[in-house]
């Protein structure tokens, strides 16, 4: 099969007939990987997550984690200075837990770690008994960067 003339008339500058100046040694190849890098950086961008999850950001938003914990009743369970109402005893109490070492015991007590638990207690530690609240990841990080403060 002869796809040859099909080619050249879909890109007319891949034509090499007489008086067609010939390519430009190693500008094109060249080109052509930069190009293909580009297209694989944003591909990858997109795969990670670029446009869909928001990046993780190094710590959340305090004060809306401070009205996200009333919101979510976490003070059902939990004591949590600042947080009106909030004077649950079912869940250990919050306070300074800027402060603390580990999570439930067990967790670095770290940004990510507190929103990833905050998001979904059971995926990190199976079997506990803080429920899954439902949270958002966003929402969960904002609440993390409001306990975090707590010292
Ligand atoms: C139904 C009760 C309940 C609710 C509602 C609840 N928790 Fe918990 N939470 C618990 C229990 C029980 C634990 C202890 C879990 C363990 O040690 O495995 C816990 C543990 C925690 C810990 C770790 C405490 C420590 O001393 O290390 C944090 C932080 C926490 N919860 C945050 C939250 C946040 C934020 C919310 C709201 C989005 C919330 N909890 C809602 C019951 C609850």
């Amino acid at each position: 099969m002869n796809r040859a003339p099909q080619h050249n008339k879909a890109c007319p500058r891949a034509r090499h007939g007489p008086g067609t100046p010939a390519p430009r040694g190693p500008l094109r190849p060249a080109l052509f990987a930069s190009a293909a890098l580009a297209l694989l950086l944003v591909g990858c961008d997109v795969l990670q997550g670029g446009a869909a999850t928001p990046r993780p950001l190094a710590l959340g938003d305090a004060d809306r984690g401070l009205r996200l914990l009333s919101q979510y009743q976490c003070g059902s369970c939990h004591a949590i200075p600042g947080v009106p109402a909030a004077q649950g005893g079912i869940g250990p109490p919050l306070g300074a837990f800027g402060l603390r070492s580990y999570i439930a015991g067990q967790l670095p007590n770290v940004p990510d770690t507190l929103a990833r638990w905050i998001a979904d207690p059971a995926a990190v530690i199976p079997g506990t008994a803080m429920p899954d609240m439902g949270a958002s990841e966003a929402d969960a990080r904002d609440m993390a960067a409001y306990l975090l403060s707590l010292r």
